[in-house]
C-alpha cells in the first residue's frame, strides 16, 4: 500500500472514496461539511433518514454523481470526545469498507481523540488499512488481491503533516509485518515446513544488508545437546531447524533484544495424538515463529537503531515409530532432564532449548512468543495474549505497547506456588502440570530456563488466529512487539 499525508481540499480532491465522519447528532467533521455543501446538502439529508448506525464505527457508503469523489463513506464518531478504542474501530471499519476501491482518502485525523495525538491517529489508520487488505491468495485459482493500493491521510494543518507522516510509517510497517506473519500462518503445513521457514529467513537476509541469517540443523543441535528440541522432531520426516535472524541497526556493542518464536509447523500431538476436531488449525502452531518473521520484516522497513535477534524453533510434531513416547526422559541443552508425560506438550520442549541458546547473545531482554496452551484460550479467550515475565518493567512496557496498538496482552502470575506441579519422580521435571492453570504451569516450565536474563513469555494460543467462518491468521502480536522495540 502506498500511503501519503497531505493537506487536502475535499471539494477538489479526486478519489474513489472520501472517508468522513458524523457525530451522534449527525454533525459532520470539517471536510465533511465542505463536501456536504458541494453536494447541495445531500449528505446531511441522507443521514437524516437514519440508516447510519449509532454505534461509533458504523459506516454508510454513499455514491456521488457530481464532484471529485466517486463516493463518500460516512463513519459514525462518538460524542464530542472519542475514546481510543472508538477511533480504532472507526479506522478498522472504514478500511474494511473501502478495500474494494483502488484508492481512498481518510479525513478522520480531523477528529480529536482522548489522550492521543495526530501521530497515533495516523498510525491506527495506516495499520487498519494495511490489515484490511490482507488476503491469502496463494492456493485459490481465482482469488485476487484487494484493489486498494493508494491511501491518503488528510491533515487539517501543515504543522500536522510531520506527526501524521511519522505515524503512518510505523502503522504501515506494523501492517506489513502482521501480514507477513499471516501469510506464513495461513500457509498449509505441507508447504510451510521447518525447511521452508529456514529458506525464507535466508532469502530475507539476502535482500537486506542489516540482516544476517544462520540455521542450526539437526546435527548442530545434537552437538549443542538440544535433546528436548530434538525429541519433538524425531517423529517427523521433516528435519527441524533452529533459525537465527540477526538485525543489526544499532552499535555493535548494543545488547540485543532476542525474540524466540515457537515454530511447530504442524502439531498433531505426536503419540499423545490430538482429537480430529479442528486439527487443521494446528498448522497455526508456528504463529509465534510467524510473528518473529513479521517483526523482522517491520524492522527492515523502519530501520531503527537497535539490535534484535529473531530465533525460530521450527519442528513438526508427528507420531511415528521414531517418535517420543510418554514416559521418555530427555536431557535439555541446559543439562536439566525432562520426563515427557505428554508428547502434545511439545512447544515447551523446543522452546526450553531455544531459550537456553538465546542466552548466548547476551540479551538485554528475551521475549518468547508461542501458541503454547489451549488453557490460555480458556483463561483469556481471543482478545488478549497471555503475558508472563520475570521482570516487572519489561511486563509493563509490553502491556503499554499492546494498549497503544490495540494488540493487547494481559499479565498472568508466575508464582513459585505453581512450580511443584512440574515435579517428576524420575527426572528433574516433567513436561506437564496438572489439569489446573495449564497456561501458568507451561510458563513456569519455561521460567526454569530463563533465570539468567530479563524474560517475558507471550502465550498467543487465543490471539494468533481466528476460527470459524473468519478462519485466518491475525498477525498478532506483531504490532505490540514492533511498538515495544521502537520504545515509544
Ligand atoms: N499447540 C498446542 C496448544 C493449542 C491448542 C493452542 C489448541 C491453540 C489451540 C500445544 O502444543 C498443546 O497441545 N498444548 C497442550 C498442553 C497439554 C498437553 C498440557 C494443550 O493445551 O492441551
Ligand atoms: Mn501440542
Ligand atoms: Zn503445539
Amino acid at each position: 500500500m502506498q500511503f501519503s499525508a497531505k493537506v487536502l481540499d475535499i471539494s477538489k480532491q479526486r478519489t474513489a472514496c472520501s472517508i468522513i465522519s458524523a457525530d451522534v447528532k449527525n454533525s459532520l467533521s470539517h471536510s465533511g461539511k465542505s463536501l456536504d455543501k458541494l453536494t447541495g446538502g445531500m449528505i446531511g439529508k441522507i443521514l437524516k433518514r437514519g440508516d447510519l448506525g449509532t454505534k461509533p464505527g458504523s459506516t454508510q457508503l454513499i455514491d456521488l454523481i457530481e464532484g471529485p469523489s466517486d463516493r463518500v463513506l460516512v463513519v459514525r464518531a462518538g460524542k464530542s470526545s472519542l475514546t481510543q478504542a472508538e477511533f480504532r474501530k472507526m479506522a478498522m471499519n472504514s478500511a474494511t469498507a473501502v478495500k474494494k476501491f483502488k484508492d481512498a482518502v481518510s479525513y478522520l485525523c480531523e477528529l480529536d481523540v482522548d489522550g492521543a495525538d495526530k501521530s497515533w491517529q495516523a498510525q491506527q489508520i495506516a495499520l487498519a488499512a494495511g490489515l484490511a487488505t490482507y488476503r491469502f491468495t496463494q492456493c485459490q485459482t481465482d482469488a485476487k488481491p484487494y484493489p486498494l493500493t493508494k491511501f491518503a491521510v488528510h491533515a487539517l494543518e501543515r504543522k500536522q503533516l510531520k506527526p501524521i507522516q511519522a505515524g503512518i510509517e510505523v502503522g504501515a510497517a506494523q501492517a506489513v509485518g502482521s501480514n507477513v506473519a499471516r501469510e506464513l500462518g495461513d500457509m498449509p503445513g505441507n508447504f510451510c515446513t521447518p525447511n521452508y521457514l529456514a529458506s525464507e529467513a535466508r532469502a530475507l537476509a539476502k535482500k537486506h544488508t542489516k540482516l544476517s541469517t544462520s540455521v542450526l540443523d539437526e546435527k548442530k543441535m545434537k552437538a549443542l545437546g538440544m535433546g528436548a528440541f530434538l525429541s519433538v522432531s524425531k517423529g517427523s520426516d521433516q528435519p527441524p531447524a533452529l533459525i537465527a535472524m540477526n538485525y543489526k541497526g544499532g552499535k555493535a556493542s548494543d545488547k540485543p533484544v532476542v525474540l524466540v518464536g515457537k515454530g511447530i509447523t504442524f502439531d498433531s500431538g505426536g503419540i499423545s495424538i490430538k482429537p480430529g476436531q479442528s486439527m487443521d488449525e494446528m498448522k497455526y502452531d508456528m504463529g509465534g515463529a510467524a510473528s518473529v518473521f513479521g517483526v523482522m520484516n517491520a524492522l527492515l522497513e523502519l530501520q531503527p537503531a537497535i539490535n534484535v535477534v529473531g530465533l525460530v524453533a521450527a519442528a513438526e510434531n508427528m507420531p511415528s515409530g521414531g517418535a517420543s513416547k510418554p514416559g521418555d526422559i530427555v536431557t535439555s541443552m541446559s543439562g536439566k532432564t525432562i520426563e515427557i508425560l505428554n508428547t502434545d506438550a511439545e512447544g515447551r520442549l523446543v522452546l526450553c532449548d531455544a531459550l537456553t541458546y538465546a542466552g548466548k547473545f547476551k540479551p538485554r531482554a528475551v521475549i518468547d512468543i508461542a501458541t503454547l496452551t489451549g488453557a490460555c484460550v480458556i483463561a483469556l479467550g481471543h482478545h488478549a495474549s497471555g503475558l508472563y515475565a520475570n521482570n516487572e518493567k519489561l511486563a509493563k512496557e509490553l502491556i503499554k505497547a499492546g494498549e497503544t496498538t490495540g494488540d493487547r496482552a494481559w499479565q498472568m502470575p508466575l508464582w513459585d506456588e505453581y512450580q511443584p506441579s512440574l515435579d517428576s519422580n524420575f527426572a528433574d521435571m516433567q513436561n506437564i502440570g496438572g489439569r489446573e492453570a495449564g497456561s501458568v504451569t507451561a510458563a513456569c516450565f519455561l521460567s526454569r530456563f530463563t533465570k539468567d536474563y530479563n524474560w517475558a513469555h507471550m502465550d498467543i494460543a487465543g490471539s494468533a488466529w481466528k476460527s470459524g467462518a473468519a478462519k485466518g491468521a491475525t498477525g498478532r502480536p506483531v504490532p505490540l512487539l514492533v511498538e515495544y522495540l521502537l520504545g515509544k
